[in-house]
């Protein structure tokens, strides 16, 4: 297994004789997903996308990738929720986060991700004078957000292109055959990517959703795939003993009935801070429904040592820590020895910073185990493709596992619409006006 679950430091808060008493109800959870008997069962395509995936679609992907890779200095992915944060974390992990500045493809930006007028005049402004490209990616095609930053960017390109040359620069990554943007794109001739019917946004990444975005990158994305079918196969294990996912889902559950509220995922590579913010999407609007589920949250070590450390050792104990440990780094650098040792530093001397930072993290584990947290650690060789591909469909499918443990539907998003409502009453969108009414009353 490329990820494994490092139980060493949770004994002392559950037990394992608790684990197994979960196997019945891990097993008939699991039977949910898999028979498709669970709720959202309309939207388990993820499950099998490894192996079911659009082989033709897949081969345009890597056509339009090159193609932007040889034609444009500038990728601007315009999308929101689970329409971007898969492509931005998977650059960030599999490149890095300065990707932009290292000169190595076409920088890519996200855009329709809020709804700043600053952040969209900046992202105009950096396309002055660059060659760009566009990919809009919305399931609904519908999302106000992505809508209105394609109307903006959309407007700029054929300012600058002409309608041809502008339509031969925007790629459209969106449902098969319905809603505004397919419209669009089918009447401007864009070239066009599905997002699977039975696939919901934020299990979205492993189609065009993401693969698009990430093959600009310069990333492989055969081999995310290979990673995620051997997920795929091996998470099917049935014995709870023997699958971390399901142990990992069975843990999380258990720790919530404990009363720990909130789950904390912390790594120490700043380049996993993007996957942070995708599992936070994951989690939290796949659980936090129907006033349950665990709130949760992300922080970068040893960098938020310094800030929520401080709460996460002495502060409310509602918490608990999943730590992701990448084995192996990216790269790493060596402490040389200073003679004058001025900083006294020199205890460090000949070590790598890899193994440096391998002792923050097993103190900080000891230090917060001791201190009433509880840690998991899920353990991934290296951030590589292939590992990335497996982790994406270990935390996809512990998370369709632990909603329906939780008994909530992980596949829907009800609560999202509340905002929506308000908000487009307040801007006096046709439909609204009697809701509008009594919103500016409330807020006199
Ligand atoms: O997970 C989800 O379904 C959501 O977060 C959506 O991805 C998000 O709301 C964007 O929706 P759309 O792709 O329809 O614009």
């Amino acid at each position: 297994m490329s990820v494994t679950l490092n139980e060493k430091h949770i004994s002392s808060f559950v037990s394992p004789r608790e684990v197994d008493q979960m196997a019945p109800l891990v097993a008939a959870a699991v039977r949910q997903l898999e028979e498709h008997t669970g709720a959202g069962n309309d939207f388990h395509g993820w499950l099998t996308l490894p192996t079911d995936y659009d082989r033709e679609e897949f081969e345009r992907i890597k056509k339009a990738a090159a193609k932007i890779r040889s034609d444009s200095d500038v990728l601007i992915v315009i999308g929101i929720g689970g329409s971007y944060l898969g492509a931005r974390s998977a650059i960030e992990l599999l490149r890095s986060p300065f990707h932009n500045t290292l000169g190595d493809g076409p920088e890519i930006y996200f855009a329709g991700c809020n709804l700043s007028g600053s952040y969209l005049g900046e992202i105009l402004k950096l396309c002055e004078g660059r060659r760009v490209s566009l990919n809009i990616i919305s399931k609904s095609g519908t999302t106000t957000e992505p809508a209105l930053a394609f109307r903006v960017l959309r407007k700029m390109m054929e300012e600058r292109y002409g309608k041809k040359e502008a339509a031969s620069r925007i790629y459209c990554t969106t449902d098969r055959a319905r809603g505004t943007l397919k419209e669009l794109c089918d009447r401007e001739g864009y070239e066009s990517f599905v997002i699977p019917d039975d696939v919901g946004g934020r299990y979205s990444v492993l189609t065009p959703v993401g693969l698009l975005p990430i093959a600009v990158a310069g990333c492989d994305i055969d081999a995310i795939l290979r990673g995620a079918r051997k997920a795929e196969e091996e998470l099917r294990e049935p014995d709870l003993k023997k699958n971390a996912c399901y142990r990992y889902a069975a843990y999380r559950n258990l720790l919530l009935q404990k009363g720990k509220r909130i789950e904390i995922f912390s790594c120490y590579e700043p380049r996993f801070v993007q996957m942070g913010e995708w599992l936070k999407q994951l989690f939290g609007e796949s659980e936090g429904k129907d006033q349950k589920g665990l709130f949760p949250a992300s922080v970068a070590f040893t960098t938020d040592l310094h800030s929520l450390g401080q709460f996460i050792q002495d502060g409310s104990r509602c918490l608990f820590e999943t730590v992701v440990d990448i084995r192996k780094p990216a790269a790493d650098l060596f402490v040389e020895d200073d003679p004058q040792n001025l900083d006294g530093l020199n205890f460090l001397s000949g070590q790598e910073m890899a193994l440096i930072n391998r002792r923050a993290m097993e103190g900080t584990i000891l230090a917060h185990t001791e201190g009433g947290v509880p840690n998991l650690v899920l353990e991934l060789p290296e951030a590589n493709e292939e590992e990335y591909g497996y982790m994406v469909y270990f935390f996809e499918k512990a998370c369709g596992v632990s909603g329906y443990l939780l008994g909530v539907n992980p596949f829907d998003q009800p609560g999202v619409e509340a905002y929506k409502k308000n908000m487009f009453a307040l801007l006096g969108k046709p439909g609204y006006e009697s809701l509008r009414d009594e919103l500016l009353a409330k807020l006199q």
